[in-house]
């Protein structure tokens, strides 16, 4: 069976199970590998996308229930010409090491930011809980966020 979803503005045709999660039809179907696999159980934010606008962990998401809600992933929050302000703001920063979360950092990032213009320290620091690093680049995670949000008051 085939299922319609809309991703980064681009309507697609899925055949795939109704019960694939999410996570595997960006990237095994539609081959939008910027969204990455960490834990496959809700518990490390690497697969962060945003559906209707909030971020939510595709690896939770089944194909059949993302029908009809526009999907924005990594691929489409901006472009190297025009980035979003948290991608420009990650790259002043450098935040990324290896960078395996960063997408996931990125999308929970935006989201917060899309619905909580100021956020203050507490806000910022429960919006990100849920988004692990390996790496440990959580201060300047901290930084890049508070630089985004100056950026898009501006
Ligand atoms: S892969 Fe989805 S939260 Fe870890
Ligand atoms: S940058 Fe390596 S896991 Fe976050």
């Amino acid at each position: 069976m085939t299922y319609d979803l809309t991703v980064n503005g681009t309507a697609h045709s899925v055949d795939m199970p109704g019960d694939t999660p999410l996570l595997w039809v960006l990237r095994d179907g539609l081959h939008l590998t910027g969204t990455k696999y960490g834990c496959g159980i809700a518990a490390c934010g690497a697969c962060t996308v945003h559906l209707d606008g909030e971020a939510v962990r595709s690896c939770q998401i089944w194909l059949e229930d993302a029908v009809g809600r526009p999907i924005t992933t990594i691929e489409g929050l901006g472009t190297p010409d025009t980035p979003h302000a948290v991608q420009a703001a990650w790259v002043q920063h450098q935040v990324a090491q290896c960078g395996y979360c960063q997408s996931g950092q990125i999308m929970q990032a935006a989201a917060l930011l899309a619905e909580t213009p100021s956020p203050d320290d507490a806000t910022i620091e429960a919006a990100m809980a849920g988004n692990l690093c390996r790496c440990g680049t959580y201060p300047r995670i901290r930084a890049a966020i508070k630089t985004a949000a100056e950026t898009l008051k501006g």
